[in-house]
């Protein structure tokens, strides 16, 4: 069973080959000081060093503290290997400046250009009880129960100091993000990760995805920026439509997850080939047309989302969707002109609906000993 770092130059879980199960969660920071933040922070450190391998969390441990004290590790992960764990942090616009304009920890200065507050896109249904907060953590494993103990572990250490606000499990990977992996599928059934950034292409994650020093936040290089999108799928309505239609929605066969202009699934899509009558085969209002790099001057994201069924209503529809978790080094430049292309033109928003936001700006990995947020504090 795979063992990642929790120490290094970037965090892990970004370029990590995306594992099956995500447990995200985003935090509302109490009035706290300053000090008292970076204590948190540097909790939140130790407690994942150890998770990420495979440890308990604490000094105790589970069953080894004092009898009278309330265990240090809440115990589920207790017989369970490491199980790909990783455990990323982010930080979200409102740590900086909070809605009323106020610096809380006296970083508003220090806020990225590139960590914007997302506008709003052309049909968004964004619930505020699902969207922003002022840290996120997200935790994925091969595990369910692994990725849940690390939230829960790291959610009790806040307390009194940062609560949850919204949370996301997730039960099945939408992205690859090695060569090394089979590419996945979503929830209306087709291969998604196909053409995302590979960690194999570090000239790629390099300029897409790393931000560095030159960008201007000189404490984010080595870090990214995190989009989260809840999106909701209308998977009863997407079921009752053909296979023709799902695939010229996508621009992608069903089966094989090539591009409708032919070849096999790793074949570049041809937006210029044309068949009867002169019709575009990958039509204009295509998924994989509108989000390519040639309709978005070049920008790529590296896509890590997750399936979600998060129960039902009471129509007995299933409320399910993907819950979509990008990194780039610039939202400005990556994801909100391609979102923006989507919002307005994409023939998949009859079956999406998005619900749920975030934006976060993930910090470089810590140094051995040191805690995540190093950097700015
Ligand atoms: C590609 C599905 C939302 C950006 C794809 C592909 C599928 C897919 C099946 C083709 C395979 C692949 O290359 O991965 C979906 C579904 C979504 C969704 C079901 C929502 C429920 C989004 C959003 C964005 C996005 C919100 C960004 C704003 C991309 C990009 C590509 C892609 C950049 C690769 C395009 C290329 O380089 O060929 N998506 N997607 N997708 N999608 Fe999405």
């Amino acid at each position: 069973a795979a063992v990642y770092p929790f120490f290094g130059p970037n965090q892990s879980g970004i370029t990590t080959p995306a594992q099956d199960r995500l447990h995200f969660a985003s935090f509302d920071v109490a009035d706290i000081t300053r000090d008292e933040l970076v204590g948190l922070l540097q909790d939140w450190s130790a407690a994942a060093a150890l998770m990420t391998q495979g440890k308990q969390a604490g000094t105790y441990g589970a069953v080894g503290g004092p009898y009278d004290a309330p265990p240090d590790d809440t115990g589920e992960a207790l017989d369970l290997p490491a199980s790909g764990l990783t455990i990323t942090f982010g930080f979200g616009p409102t740590l900086f400046t909070d809605s009323s304009g106020a610096d809380r920890f006296g970083i508003a200065a220090d806020r990225p250009a590139a960590l914007v507050d997302l506008p709003h896109f052309p049909a968004d249904m964004l619930q505020d009880t699902l969207s922003g907060g002022d840290l996120c953590i997200q935790a994925c494993s091969d595990d369910p129960q692994v990725a849940v103990h690390a939230i829960r572990n790291l959610s009790r250490i806040a307390f009194g100091r940062a609560s949850i606000r919204w949370s996301q499990l997730g039960f099945g990977r939408t992205s690859s993000t090695s060569r090394a992996q089979q590419t996945p599928r979503n929830l209306f059934g087709f291969k998604d990760g196909t053409a995302n950034i590979k960690s194999e292409d570090t000239g790629v994650v390099d300029d897409q995805v790393w931000a560095s020093k030159a960008d201007g936040a000189a404490w984010m290089a080595g870090g990214s920026y995190l989009v989260a999108r809840k999106i909701r799928m209308t998977i009863e309505t997407w079921d009752r439509t053909s296979l023709r239609e799902q695939e010229r929605i996508i621009g992608r066969t069903k089966g094989e997850g090539a591009p409708y202009s032919g070849g096999t699934e790793f074949s570049e899509p041809d937006f210029a080939a044309t068949g009867q009558g002169g019709a575009p085969l990958i039509d204009e209002a295509a998924h994989v047309r509108l989000s390519h790099p040639d309709q978005n001057a070049g920008a790529q994201l590296l896509r890590r989302g997750y399936n979600f069924v998060d129960g039902n209503d009471d129509l007995g529809r299933l409320n399910a969707g993907l819950f979509f978790i990008a990194y780039q080094r610039d939202p400005r430049t990556q994801f909100i002109p391609i979102q923006m292309n989507l919002a307005k033109n994409d023939a998949m928003n009859e079956y999406i609906r998005h619900v749920g936001s975030g934006i976060f700006a993930v910090p470089p990995g810590a140094a051995s000993g040191s805690y995540v947020g190093a950097t700015l504090f």
